[in-house]
């Protein structure tokens, strides 16, 4: 018998979402729907756009379940797909998106048997309404938020994103940082290099910001926060940040520490694909900091859920255990 795990890196997208496209008019947006093929499959659509085919278990908790059962997972964290974020709209509309979704993920769980547990989303253009939602959705029954790494310029040190953290220690609230808005451009157009090269540097932006622009030194250690992928690249190239930390003064920001004082103040989720990686992190991180996440129930995510973990070598049991399940409870105080 498998051991189980906590996958704490998941999506969700309601089949009854509300039309934001006549609720704000035909200029907003583009917002994502989806269109369900009535087979069990579907795509979800950005505007008039497919954005990616997707699976009944994104929005049915029976068909969930039933893949949770399939790959002994006791509980499962989903959370909306940064395109929901809306980021880039007006912050009254970004509010009333996300309190919307986090009503339609809290629907979801309800339906699970105590087997699914939501992020929230929150307007993170607008702190102060963002710490509003986020009270809203902690009350409603969310274990904590999931934010995009930045909101356009602003990245994780900026004043508003930094307010907002404290509120979630504040709120005893667990943030998943997921990389969204994707640097590159044209650039980006084949191959999907922007899940296989942007993403991963994305969410390095996120940790070297909370470092570098002194977001860790100005936050209590007691701020729980997980980044999305492994940490994208961040730890692959620790070294070559803290090389440069140490040659030139134009690296340090305003941190106090070299980067690599910091890596107690974060955990990261399992999503590396190879155990070479996996080992990479545990070597980096601690097994007291990774947790599973596996991006389902989309076609990139790990297919069996907790399987590059389980199968891990050279992992002892006790950091197996901890990566599988303990860090996860503790982290999300399931
Ligand atoms: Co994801």
């Amino acid at each position: 018998m498998p051991l189980p795990c906590i996958d704490i890196h998941s999506h969700f997208f309601p089949k009854d979402a509300p039309s934001f496209a006549t609720k704000f008019g035909e200029q907003s947006g583009p917002w994502v729907t989806l269109q369900d093929h009535g087979d069990g499959t579907g795509m979800m659509m950005l505007g008039d756009k497919p954005f990616r085919p997707v699976h009944d278990a994104l929005w049915d908790a029976k068909a969930r379940i039933k893949d949770l059962d399939a790959n002994h997972v006791e509980t499962q964290i989903i959370c909306a797909t940064p395109v929901m974020f809306a980021y880039d709209a007006p912050a009254g509309q970004a509010a009333y998106v996300a309190s919307a979704y986090n009503d339609a993920a809290l629907a979801m769980c309800a339906d699970s048997g105590g087997r699914l547990r939501a992020l929230a989303q929150v307007p993170l253009q607008d702190a102060a309404l963002a710490c509003k939602e986020l009270t809203r959705a902690m009350r409603a029954g969310c274990v904590g938020v999931q934010i995009g790494n930045h909101v356009g310029p602003r990245e994780m040190d900026d004043e508003g994103i930094v307010a907002f953290l404290q509120h979630c220690v504040d709120e005893n609230a667990a943030v998943l940082v997921h990389p969204w808005d994707m640097l590159g451009g044209e650039r980006l157009k084949r191959w999907m290099s922007a899940w296989t090269v942007a993403m991963p540097a994305e969410t390095q932006f996120g940790i070297m910001a909370m470092i570098l622009g002194g977001a860790f030194d100005r936050l209590p250690a007691d701020l729980r926060i997980c980044f999305a992928h492994g940490g994208g690249s961040f730890p692959y190239l620790l070294g070559r940040l803290e090389n440069a930390w140490h040659r030139r003064d134009i690296v340090r920001g305003i941190s106090l520490h070299p980067p690599s004082h910091y890596l107690n103040r974060f955990s990261v989720d399992s999503a590396v694909f190879d155990p070479r990686a996996l080992r990479l992190l545990v070597d980096t991180m601690g097994a007291d900091h990774i947790m599973v996440g596996s991006d389902a129930p989309f076609p990139l995510g790990e297919e069996h859920i907790g399987e590059l973990v389980r199968n891990q070598p050279g992992l002892t049991e006790v950091h197996r255990r901890q990566v599988l399940t303990e860090n996860a409870r503790s982290f999300f105080r399931l």
